[in-house]
This record gives structure tokens, sequence and C-alpha cells, in this order.
């Protein structure tokens, strides 16, 4: 039974997917909108970053900080579809950092996300294991993902902002 309702389920979706086209799978956000809303949560990923370590640094358990590593991972999931194209750094009327070699190598940059979601994953599984340990180590790979897409893909200073 339970095999069936898969079965119907997936093909559901491949009738939705065979009907969206690509320019559907953002409806009614405009490219200032995809601008603001990933500025907005990329510092509010950090505030969620810097609090997790200081949260270690003060000798909490890794099972205190499964919220803000899951949303971290919510996001990462989201963010390549933040970067819609014409959204570039001097493409539109709002300051942005967001370099041309985003969409003149999309493959890169999606491959920076996807490693990213995979690092920011695995924290929120670890955060549920309460493995403190491993928490606290995967917390330096997922400030590898940030500063290796960083380091690629944004332009002006790295590393985080000033406290
Ligand atoms: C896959 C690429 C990618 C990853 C991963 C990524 N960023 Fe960024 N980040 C960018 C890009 C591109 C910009 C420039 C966006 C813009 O200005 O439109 C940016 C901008 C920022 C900004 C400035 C936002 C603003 O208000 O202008 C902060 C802060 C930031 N990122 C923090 C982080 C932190 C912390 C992480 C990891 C926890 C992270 N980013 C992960 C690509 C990434």
């Amino acid at each position: 039974m339970r095999f069936k309702s898969l079965i119907v389920l997936s093909g559901a979706s491949f009738v939705f997917a065979a009907t969206g086209s690509p320019q559907q799978s953002t409806p009614g956000i405009s490219g200032l909108d995809a601008i603001a809303a990933r500025q907005a949560s990329l510092d509010m990923s950090s505030i969620t970053f810097r609090s997790m370590g200081d949260a270690m640094k003060a000798g909490r358990e890794a099972k205190s900080q499964g919220y803000p590593a899951a949303a971290l991972a919510k996001w990462a999931k989201a963010l390549p579809r933040m970067f819609p194209p014409g959204t570039g750094e001097g493409e539109t009327s709002a300051d942005s950092q967001a370099l041309p070699a985003i969409w003149r190598d999309r493959p890169g940059f999606d491959r920076a996300a996807a490693n990213y979601a995979s690092a920011t994953a695995r924290l929120a599984a670890l955060a549920a294991a309460n493995d403190t340990a491993g928490f606290t180590k995967q917390l330096e790979e997922v400030d590898q993902a940030c500063a290796v897409c960083h380091a690629f893909y944004k332009a002006g200073d790295q590393g985080a902002p000033k406290k």
C-alpha cells in the first residue's frame, strides 16, 4: 500500500514538473526582492553561526543548538534560488556584492551551495544526536563552506563582519 501511494505521488510530481516552466518557479519575486531577501538571510546566517560558536565556548551541549543548526540547513537549500540572473553587482539599483562568476560559472556556484547545504545538514544531525565534540568540529566545516563560496562568488571584504 505504501509503495503504491509513493507511485501515485511521484506521478503527480512528474505532471507538475512537466507543466511548470523555469519562470514559474519564482512567482512574484522580483530581482530586487531576491537581493533584499538573500542579504537579510545572509546577515541572519552570520548572527546564527556566531551564536552557535558562542554557545559551544560557553560549554553548552550540542542538542541546545538544534534549532539554529536546522535553520541554517533550511536556508542553505533555498540559497541558490535567491540568485536569479540579472541580480549581480551593478545590475540593479540595489547594492550587491554578488559577482558575475555566479552566472558565468553556475555549476560551480551550485556546487558551493550544495557543499554548504550538506555541511549544515550534518551540523543539524550532530545537534540532534547531541554529539558536542562532533558539532564543535563541524562548525569549522560550515565556516569553510561560507568562506569557499565567498572567495569565488562574493565581492568585498571576506570573513564575518566585525562584531
Ligand atoms: C554558495 C555561496 C555562499 C555561501 C555558502 C554563503 N554565502 Fe554569504 N554571500 C554570498 C554572496 C554571493 C553574497 C553577496 C550577496 C549580495 O550582496 O547580493 C554573500 C553575502 C553575505 C553577507 C553580506 C550580506 C549583506 O547584507 O550584504 C554575509 C554577512 C554573509 N554572506 C555571510 C555568510 C555566512 C555566515 C555564511 C555561512 C554560514 C555564508 N554567507 C554562506 C555567497 C554565499
